[in-house]
């Protein structure tokens, strides 16, 4: 009897020890985010040095800071008006179409619209009237 209730308590044990849970193992770590590291700024315009940069510097501050550019966000669109109203008004020169593509994709790409930037203008009802008017 004694031998009995001795090898059912060792039998317990061994049986608790081995049923102990396995520790829950640590998730899984998440797989690290993709993180597109931010191009290096030109130290001497502060363009973002990738793509057609270097065309850029060479067409865009001859006549102003590059801080202008890199101050500014804009579509594609956008930029191409911007451009187009230098050319208009500020005696911008023409480019030929490839270096403008190229100006243009490097722009839009690089300082694209933030939501932050702007917001939509506001029509002329929704504002208080103009003071300067005259
Ligand atoms: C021929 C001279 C000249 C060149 C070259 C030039 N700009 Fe300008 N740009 C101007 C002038 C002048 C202004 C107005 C400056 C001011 O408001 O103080 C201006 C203003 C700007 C502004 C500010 C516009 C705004 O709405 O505030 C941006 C952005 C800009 N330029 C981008 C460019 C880019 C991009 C290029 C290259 C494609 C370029 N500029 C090349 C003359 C030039």
């Amino acid at each position: 009897m004694r031998l009995a209730a001795a090898t059912i308590a060792a039998g317990a044990l061994l049986f608790a020890a081995c049923s102990r849970e396995q520790p829950p193992s640590a998730p899984a770590p998440e797989p690290a985010p993709v993180v597109e590291a931010e191009p290096e700024l030109d130290p001497l315009s502060g363009l973002k040095m990738t793509g057609d940069w270097q065309t850029v510097r060479a067409a865009c501050t001859a006549c102003h800071s590059a801080k202008l550019i890199t101050g500014q966000r804009g579509t594609a669109e956008q930029w191409l008006a911007m451009i187009r109203w230098m050319q208009k008004k500020q005696n911008l020169w023409q480019f030929d179409a490839i270096t403008e593509g190229k100006i243009i994709a490097y722009l839009a790409d690089n300082y694209p619209p933030s939501a932050a930037q702007r917001r939509m203008e506001l029509p002329s009802e929704l504002m208080p009237p103009n003071p300067y008017e005259p």
